[in-house]
């Protein structure tokens, strides 16, 4: 049985339907990437993670597209026209399971707001037995949000949007972060209620404050960090949204002992590992799932993607990229090489120029490099192929597909032939 304030009966209400304007885009605004993930998959994995099952996003622009996306996530309900935020949680409401209980109402374009502070938000509104709870935040430049109004005694009497308010007004710090906890009564009875803005002809969801304070509502607030603040109407927003997550990304790195020399121009996805004591040189892009072990040395101006695992005391240099590859402890990637779905045992030295060529038109194929093998510059890897154990093979080297080289061969020539066997004879 559930009871009223209860996490088990909270639905959160996505406001996704927006045509994102200011980003002059023809794809939905909650749909851009941020790191490996969009606005929308942030925000709802973060509600997830607070513990969240029941979403409904709200759409509209390009819905469809939104709805094949997110479909085995969340629920869906359509806003017809955009007619402001009011409007849009004036749809959702009647699509809530139950008649009681909360809903977290919170914008599809602020996907830094943590699983943390969702909790703390739902916390307060519940301890409080809160009718509203607001998220705000306190930024050195408020411009273009939505300005929190307190009374002398500091409880909020209302949010005035930048183009409404006064120039007092607009001077306020503490900001509206988007993200709300309503209790679901007062929610339906009033959404209703808010007047269409004149400046803006849309329903602006912030009025509801206002017409909640004039009807005795319980309203509170918390504050979250001002890096999760942050809501995405430009591309510069966007750039800024990553800049953070990035910085926070190396800056935990950093405190377990990773080595960054640019944390500014080094991206490494927050999804990704990297060991203790390992260094990353300058202009290094690192992206998700990827595991880099202790001691390595990697960059400046690596590229290591997708799904690439790399062992100990490994060396990546310059202008490298490797794509869904296994390294083995203490390898040697030095300079100018792509490998693509390879798997290299321990201690290969890859020359510069290397290619594993993966990809034959239809397949990722693989190859194999033994432990102590040594691939001369500009050597071409034909996958699928296998080089054995301390194999060698000569500069400029062809090795066709499914001509593997055996265990101590060294190979040279286009297509490469055996120069000398096992013993040197
Ligand atoms: C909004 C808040 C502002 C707050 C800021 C935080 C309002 C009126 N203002 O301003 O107080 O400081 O977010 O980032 O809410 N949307 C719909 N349907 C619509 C219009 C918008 O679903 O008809 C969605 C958008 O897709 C977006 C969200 O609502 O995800 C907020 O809309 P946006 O236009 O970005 O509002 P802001 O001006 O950022
Ligand atoms: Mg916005």
């Amino acid at each position: 049985m559930k009871t009223e304030r209860s996490l088990d009966n909270v639905t959160a209400v996505v406001l996704a339907a927006g045509l994102g304007t200011r980003m002059k885009t023809n794809l939905p605004k909650v749909l851009h990437g941020l790191g490996s993930e969009t606005l929308l998959g942030k925000i709802v994995s973060n509600l997830k993670k607070a513990g969240i099952d029941d979403i409904i996003a709200v759409v509209g622009y390009k819905a469809e597209i939104i709805e094949k996306l997110f479909n085995d996530r969340v629920r869906f309900v359509r806003q017809p026209e955009l007619l402001g935020s009011g409007d849009a949680v004036g749809h959702a409401v009647d699509f809530l399971n139950d008649s009681e209980g909360s809903v977290l109402v919170t914008c599809g374009d602020t996907p830094l707001i943590s699983p943390e502070s969702y909790t703390r938000l739902i916390n307060e509104h519940f301890t409080k037995k809160a009718d509203c709870t607001l998220m705000t935040s306190h930024r050195d430049d408020p411009t273009s949000y939505g300005r929190i109004l307190r009374a002398e005694d500091g409880a909020v009497v209302g949010i005035i949007e930048e183009k409404d308010a006064d120039d007092q007004q607009a001077k306020i710090k503490e900001v509206n972060v988007g993200a709300y906890c309503f209790d679901q009564v007062s929610l339906k009875k009033y959404i209703r209620d808010i007047k269409m803005n004149k400046n803006k002809e849309e329903y602006y969801l912030t009025d509801i404050i206002e017409i909640l304070v004039d009807e005795k509502k319980n309203i509170f607030s918390v504050s979250c960090g001002k890096d999760e603040t942050i809501g995405i109407n430009s591309r510069q927003d966007l750039a800024e949204a990553h800049r953070i997550i990035n910085l926070k990304k190396n800056n935990e790195l950093m405190d377990n002992g990773v080595t960054i020399m640019a944390p500014e121009n080094t991206f490494i996805d927050e999804h990704s590992e990297v060991g203790k004591d390992t260094v990353v040189l300058p202009g290094c892009v690192i992206e998700k799932d990827v595991k880099i072990g202790k001691n390595c040395r990697i960059g400046p101006h690596a590229h290591i993607r997708e799904g690439s695992v790399i062992g100990d005391d490994v060396i990546v240099g310059n202008f490298a990229e490797l794509c869904r590859v296994e390294v083995g402890n203490g390898c040697r990637i030095k300079h100018h090489c792509y490998l693509g779905d390879a798997k290299l045992g321990e201690a290969v030295n890859i020359g510069a120029g290397v290619i594993t060529a993966n990809y034959d038109g239809k397949n990722k194929n693989l190859t194999e490099i033994g432990s102590y093998a040594s691939i001369g510059v500009g050597t071409c890897l034909v996958a699928p192929v296998k080089i054995g154990r301390s194999a060698v093979t000569g500069a400029g080297s062809v090795v066709p597909k499914n001509k593997d080289v055996p265990e101590g061969i060294t190979v040279a020539g286009s297509p490469a032939k055996a120069i000398k066997s096992k013993q040197g004879a």
